[in-house]
């Protein structure tokens, strides 16, 4: 081949689209934020808006949070003439189909929330049956991303309901993001990919409590082999900036997420986020760990009862590494870098808190005070 032709079939390959599979929907841990936590039932239109506005404004978005998700209680006590799923006209006047096109004209997607029962966890209408209808009202109102929740399943099985949604909303040739939430009751881990999700909850649902970030933790271990590109453990929304955790808490609870590779929706009221929250929520060195591909989410390697180590291998062969102090009291506490699969001898580290380098041998060996943790790159 001439040079030239040479470099213009090279030209032409560049400019061709990457083969991307329709169903690539979550390659990396889908990022955004959710009513649940922070309002409950209490939302409308308004806080969606507003909230949108705010995930631009604040620098969310620029940190990779994109979808604006609504809860539970968006929707109007009956179903319409037709059999289709209505907004609740007091709360979401203008409807739903406006309010996606609100989202989307700042760049952002808005996800929605259904329960594969007779009714939601707060009694709404829900989908169980109304599957193929009520996935194409979400493709008509233009929804990116649906949430979809195990209350009132009369009993029937987890994999027939949640494949139900699955196949409708493929059937809509929309591309919608399927996060199962059954609570991890049926292992939905095992099957959630054959049923078209890309994420699902493996537990019961978080309090903005230490407590309960350490129980959802330890549920985590020995899921890691189920997790990939779309195909995220979803240990539950983020609390951080809710209130009830000290900073360190909420520092700790971001780490853990982030390494293991947890959707990273925030749950927090975005409007009115003080310095610290931000702080957390927009470390842009701790969202890269978690939007790494990595090949597999990070796990816990070591486990010295209060203390525990858990470590995420990074595409490049970098080691993201969580130090973590769960007990009340100041511990010393280190881990070797052979532990993290690393030659012996000296390594560039990184602080992903204090965001300084350092050159060290050996181990890296730090101080963690109670309910705390560390979180670093151990470079290659
Ligand atoms: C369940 C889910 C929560 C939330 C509520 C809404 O408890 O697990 O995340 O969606 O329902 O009612």
């Amino acid at each position: 081949m001439k040079p030239l032709s040479a470099i213009v079939l090279f030209a032409s390959l560049l400019t061709l689209p990457s083969p991307r599979p329709a169903d690539n929907l979550a390659p990396t841990p889908p990022m955004g934020w959710n009513s649940w936590n922070k309002f409950g039932c209490r939302i409308d239109e308004n806080l969606i808006r507003e909230t949108a506005d705010a995930m631009v404004a604040s620098g969310m978005k620029d940190a990779g949070y994109k979808y604006v998700n609504i809860d539970d209680c968006w929707e109007a006590p009956e179903r319409d003439a037709r059999g289709r799923l209505t907004t609740d006209t007091a709360r979401f006047p203008g409807g739903m189909k406006a309010l996606a096109d609100y989202v989307h004209a700042k760049g952002l997607k808005i996800g929605i929330y259904s329960s594969a029962g007779t009714g939601t966890c707060q009694r709404r209408p829900a989908s169980l049956d109304h599957e193929v209808v009520d996935a194409q009202t979400f493709a008509d109102w233009g929804i990116d991303y649906l949430k979809y929740d195990n209350c009132n399943n009369q009993n029937r099985a987890a994999l027939d309901r949640y494949k139900a949604m699955g196949d409708a909303l493929k059937a809509t040739g929309r591309p919608i993001v399927y996060s199962l939430c059954e609570w991890g009751q049926n292992k939905s881990w095992e099957w959630g990919k054959t049923v078209g999700a890309q994420l699902w909850r493996t537990t019961g649902d978080i309090r903005d409590q230490w407590a309960s970030a350490m129980t959802l933790l330890d549920r985590q271990v020995g899921l890691e082999k189920y997790s990939g590109p779309n195909a995220w453990n979803d240990p539950d929304m983020l609390e951080v900036g809710n209130g009830r955790m000290t900073y360190n808490e909420y520092v700790a609870h971001f780490s853990l997420w982030a390494l293991m590779n947890a959707p990273l929706i925030a749950g927090n009221d975005l409007r009115s986020m003080s310095d610290s929250t931000k702080t957390i929520l927009m470390n842009k060195e701790v969202i890269a760990v978690n939007q790494d591909w990595g090949g597999m989410q990070g796990h816990k390697i070591r486990d010295d009862g209060e203390l525990e180590v858990w470590m995420k291998p990074m595409s490049n062969g970098d080691k993201a590494v969580v130090l973590l102090n769960r007990g009340t009291t100041t511990f010393e506490y280190a881990v070797n870098f052979t532990e993290l699969e690393l030659s012996a001898g000296t390594h560039q580290v990184r602080d992903l808190w204090a965001h300084t380098n350092k050159s060290v041998s050996g181990l890296i060996h730090v101080t963690l005070s109670g309910h705390s943790a560390g979180m670093y790159i151990v470079k290659r």
